[in-house]
């Protein structure tokens, strides 16, 4: 694909948290992360154990305008806005999507409107982050040379699925999970263990010092003949082991956390494994929140060697905007019908439910 110099500023409030990023791809092939500013809200969905949307949008609309201050576009430069609008919740992607818009209005700027997992595919193209001093904490890196055809595993809080990516933003989804998303098993395992909120890094923390051996826990649709994930099962076994165990010890508590993790991993592997047999991918790229976790970063590494698989730099796991730059760059290149020009971003509408 032929590269192109192009400045976008990419807006993402799909869930809970606020991000803007300014990315400037040059006619070389390589980009620069000029911005990129994530507010999490963390603290005020932590008391619920899970994000309430009314909160949620309540939030974006205040940390929007705020981090833009932060940011200071110099809208000369701009060539593109970036949204996410879908999958996510309503009134957050509405957020996000009415925010672009004044500003698409105010500046005369065409906008993008953008799929948040294809983000969490292109995240992937993030990996070599170059942030070797202080001064330069941002990453510069070759936009990605992607062979076709690749295969994309994204385990986020709300979704697991292993998609076909044929090319450039042609994708056929061979599988995903029938219940709970790998990330949201996480969450909520780690509610039931009191832990706190987001359960991921919480428990893959305990788990550090656990021993994954130590409690027996299902592998669920391991080995269906299908690409298909389930994990709500995997979450009640655990339910159902600390009422038999409790009050759980330090030591109980770390080993269930580690013996979960394990399970989760293994579960991913080999679906991942097995469409690799199957589909022989050129590329094989990692996208979404639960991939910042290390054992499944260094597992993917041991079994899915580099060049071929390349994982986010775990900065980019979560959700973030440069991620949503990233993937509107394709789309400013081959200007698809995703693009909106100023006449006509009315038509831009918020698409809760968009799957590939
Ligand atoms: O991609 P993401 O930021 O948001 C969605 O699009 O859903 O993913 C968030 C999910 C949460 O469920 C969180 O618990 C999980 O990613 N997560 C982790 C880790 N860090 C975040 N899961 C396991 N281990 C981690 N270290
Ligand atoms: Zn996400």
């Amino acid at each position: 694909m032929q590269s192109k110099p192009l400045t976008i500023l990419a807006i993402e409030t799909s869930c809970d948290e606020t991000a803007i990023a300014i990315l400037k791809f040059n006619k070389n092939g390589k980009f620069r992360i000029l911005s990129n500013i994530i507010a999490s809200q963390i603290k005020i969905h932590s008391p619920y154990g899970g994000v309430v949307p009314h909160l949620a949008a309540r939030e974006h609309e205040k940390n929007l305008p705020y981090i833009l201050k932060q940011i200071k576009p110099n809208w000369k430069k701009i060539d593109y806005i970036a949204v996410t609008a879908g999958p996510g919740l309503s009134p957050c992607l509405w957020r996000g999507i009415n925010f672009a818009k004044n500003l698409a209005e105010k500046h005369n700027k065409p906008i993008i409107s953008i799929n948040h997992l294809e983000g969490h595919i292109y995240s992937s193209g993030i990996k070599n982050y170059e942030s070797s001093s202080a001064k330069q904490p941002l990453a510069q890196a070759r936009i990605m040379n992607y062979d076709f055809p690749a295969l994309a595993l994204i385990v986020s809080g709300g979704h697991t699925q292993l998609v076909l990516v044929k090319d450039h933003l042609k994708y056929k989804i061979l599988g995903q999970t029938l219940d709970d998303a790998a990330g949201e098993a996480f969450d909520k395992t780690a509610k039931l263990l009191e832990l706190g909120y987001p359960g991921g890094p919480i428990v893959s923390k305990l788990a550090e010092s656990g021993n994954p051996k130590k409690y027996d826990l299902p592998r669920p649709m391991m080995h269906s003949d299908n690409f298909n994930f389930s994990f709500s099962g995997l979450k009640t076994a655990v339910l159902y082991m600390v009422r038999d165990l409790e009050p759980l010890s330090k030591k109980q508590t770390k080993d269930i956390c580690a013996s979960f993790e394990q399970a989760v991993i293994d579960v991913l592997m080999h679906k991942t494994l097995k469409a690799i047999q199957k589909y022989k991918p050129k590329t094989i790229l990692f996208g979404g929140g639960v991939l910042a976790n290390k054992l499944l970063r260094s597992t993917i590494e041991k079994q899915i060697p580099h060049p071929k698989s390349n994982i986010p730099h775990p900065k980019y796991c979560g959700d973030n905007a440069a991620m949503i730059a990233l993937s509107a760059y394709y789309h400013a290149i081959k200007n698809t019908k995703q693009c909106f020009v100023p006449t006509n971003i009315n038509k831009l509408e918020a698409n809760p439910n968009w799957n590939f």
